[in-house]
């Protein structure tokens, strides 16, 4: 009992701690690079900003700073016409109020890092370009996404959250639980086997119909990953039953074709009919030459 609830507690922490990523900041000033380079040496990468709100949660965890030195952020340049470009994934997103007023300016020409200001006041928060040498603290971040985040999916993160994107076939919020469809039962003149214990996807049903019985339809289906069986199930019919179909059919077959055939011979003899009195003048004009 006590090791059940220790056991649930734990999870708890665990649950509370595994929440999207985490930030970190040095309060050591470096250049760029220095600072890219503390950054992925101590935790994941220097920071990726990719929406107001996330720029507005980094500020918060900041410290204010009276004066400069404020803080590197991981978005670059290598020349002066490129576009701003984030490290890691090559993202060019900015905000319609990152830059702070009148920036950027590329004042020295060659300002191609980008530090965000964190002094009291209107600009708390805003980018400023500034030349790559100059020495700023760093501001990281940390993945909470790890290879084992996700069973069968794709780790997604965000600042408090981080969500399992699954493969096709996979559900669950760590894509543990494969897709599987619902139970067959047993023909009444046959039997089912399955290829796996659970009908999970992929696993296939193959049908076999009682010695005396025929089968209509397809002998296998499968599971697809959304949960459902390939195709309608079989069904297994008395050779009897069969049997009768086909003479059935057979007859009607037969019976169309005389049908037809009659028809078709009656047509010919009406048009035969019609035809008879052209057909008779012209022998006797010969007869008569
Ligand atoms: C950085 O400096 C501020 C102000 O002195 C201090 O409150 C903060 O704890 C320091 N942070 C780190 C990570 O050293
Ligand atoms: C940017 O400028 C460099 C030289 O400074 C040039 O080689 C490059 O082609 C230019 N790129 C674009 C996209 O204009
Ligand atoms: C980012 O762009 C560079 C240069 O164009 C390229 O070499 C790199 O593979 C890209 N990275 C990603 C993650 O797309
Ligand atoms: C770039 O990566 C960040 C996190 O590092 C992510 O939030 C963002 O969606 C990515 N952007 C693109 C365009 O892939
Ligand atoms: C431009 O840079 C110089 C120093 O290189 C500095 O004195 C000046 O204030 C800067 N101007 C602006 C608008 O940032
Ligand atoms: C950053 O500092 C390192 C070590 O001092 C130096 O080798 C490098 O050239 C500097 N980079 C820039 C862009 O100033
Ligand atoms: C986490 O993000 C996913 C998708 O982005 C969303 O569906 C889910 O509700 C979020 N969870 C929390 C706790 O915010
Ligand atoms: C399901 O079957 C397909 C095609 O045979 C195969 O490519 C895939 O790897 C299988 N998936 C699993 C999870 O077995
Ligand atoms: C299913 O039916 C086939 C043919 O009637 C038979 O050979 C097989 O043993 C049966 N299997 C089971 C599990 O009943």
């Amino acid at each position: 009992m006590d090791m059940k609830w220790m056991v649930i507690l734990l999870l708890g922490i665990l649950a509370e701690t595994t929440m999207g990523w985490m930030y970190h900041y040095s309060n050591t000033s470096m250049n760029w690079t220095q600072a890219r380079q503390w950054c992925q040496s101590t935790y994941t990468d220097m920071v990726v900003i990719q929406s107001q709100k996330e720029n507005d949660y980094l500020v918060s965890l900041l410290p204010n700073r009276k004066q400069s030195p404020y803080f590197w952020i991981g978005i670059t340049k290598k020349q002066k016409n490129e576009t701003w470009t984030w490290i890691g994934n090559n993202s060019t997103w900015i905000g319609e109020q990152s830059w702070a007023a009148n920036e950027p300016n590329n004042n020295n020409s060659k300002e191609f890092c980008v530090e965000i200001y964190v002094k009291i006041g209107e600009n708390r928060g805003k980018w400023n370009d500034e030349k790559c040498a100059n020495l700023k603290s760093p501001v990281c971040y940390e993945a909470q996404c790890t290879a084992t985040s996700c069973d069968r999916g794709r780790c997604q993160e965000t600042i408090d959250n981080i969500t399992c994107l699954c493969e096709p076939g996979f559900t669950g919020n760590k894509c543990q639980t494969a897709v599987t469809c619902p139970p067959l039962s047993q023909p009444s003149d046959g039997n089912l086997t399955c290829s796996g214990e659970k009908l999970t996807f992929n696993s296939t049903c193959r049908f076999k119909c009682s010695p005396g019985f025929l089968m209509t339809g397809s002998q296998d289906v499968t599971c697809r990953v959304t949960g459902v069986w390939s195709g309608p199930r079989p069904s297994c019919a008395s050779y009897k039953q069969a049997l009768l179909a086909v003479v059935g059919c057979a007859a009607f077959s037969a019976f169309c074709c005389i049908c037809f055939c009659w028809m078709k011979r009656r047509k010919r003899k009406k048009v035969a009919q019609v035809r008879q009195p052209e057909e008779a003048t012209s022998p006797s004009t010969e007869a008569q030459g």
